[in-house]
């Protein structure tokens, strides 16, 4: 497995393997990575023939008094993950060869980055879809693999390469949890072993919203009510915010009818954690 931090030296070998007819897969990250990352990797070594990861910790997608400093790294038990998998080469770019001085170019997402963590985290999606076109045009992908469990972040760069025409296959993958229903997140390592336990009440909330849902309960304001009841009775979580969105449009809907998702974010302790389920009616 190849570990490259230079863009030009990315590019000659993926024009490379192109010219070979080969398949690009491409799975980008900010590293630190768990089973959820690996099963992108191994999905993406499955689906195509050269899979790229990549790994920065993108400054631009996080906003003022945000954990970027804190973002937990370790490239070497990263690099050895990946190999693990089936990756053939990282991308490991340093800040100054992704935004020069003088970078001056954004990527704005209209529509779909108003609500949910765009409503919270503010500038946000506007930095994930500047980075994820920058690596677009540095790896030239025939298909790249995200997580269901970013399933705005998802969303937002489907709407991206259809709006731009850039020539890639967007795969959603589903979420991988832990064995007890907590969704895997490199966030997860900042719990303390009570918060940890508190941190259950995400995944508990989407199962209690499914649960309603399925014995018949359509109002989502009702709904909204009762997950946000449920979710206050742990004393470590502050929400901040849980919505039920027509799926995958993400329009405000007052009775569930279709495909919806319900979403969350809360914080434990200092922790921002997000979780979703989609359901059909
Ligand atoms: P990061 O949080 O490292 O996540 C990388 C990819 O792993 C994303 O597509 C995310 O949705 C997926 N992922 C994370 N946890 C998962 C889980 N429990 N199950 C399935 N997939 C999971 O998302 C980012 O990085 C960045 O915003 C990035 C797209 C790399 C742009 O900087």
């Amino acid at each position: 497995m190849k570990v490259i931090n230079v863009i030009a030296e990315l590019k000659e070998i993926v024009t490379s393997l192109k010219k070979q007819g080969k398949t690009i897969g491409f799975v980008p990250t900010m590293g630190y990575f768990h089973e959820g990352h690996l099963t992108l990797m191994r999905t993406a070594a499955e689906k195509t023939d050269y899979v790229v990861a990549s790994i920065f910790v993108n400054p631009l997608q996080f906003g003022a008094g945000e954990d970027f400093e804190e973002y937990p790294r370790d490239l070497e038990r990263d690099i050895s993950l990946a190999d693990s998998t089936g990756v053939k080469l990282v991308f490991t770019p340093g800040t100054a060869e992704m935004y020069p001085t003088g970078y001056a170019t954004f990527v704005e997402v209209g529509q779909l980055t108003d609500k949910l963590c765009g409503g919270s985290r503010p500038g946000h999606f506007r930095g994930v879809a500047t980075v994820v076109t920058k690596l677009f045009n540095i790896v030239n992908p025939d298909i790249a693999f995200f997580g269901q469990k970013d399933a705005q972040q998802a969303l937002v760069l489907k709407k991206m390469a259809e709006d731009l025409n850039i020539n890639v296959e967007i795969e959603i993958v589903p979420i991988v949890r832990e064995p007890d229903g907590l969704a895997m997140s490199s966030r997860n390592k900042y719990l303390s072993s009570e918060e940890r336990k508190s941190a259950l009440v995400l995944s508990k909330a989407l199962s209690l919203a499914q649960a309603l849902i399925k014995s018949g309960a359509r109002n989502t304001v009702e709904l909204k009510r009762e997950i946000i009841n449920f979710i206050s009775r742990e004393p470590a979580a502050r929400i901040d915010y849980v919505d039920i969105l027509s799926f995958p449009g993400l329009k405000e809907i007052e009775n569930i009818n279709g495909q919806v998702i319900v979403a969350l974010a809360v914080f434990i302790a200092g922790t921002r954690l997000i979780d979703n389920v989609i359901l059909e009616v």
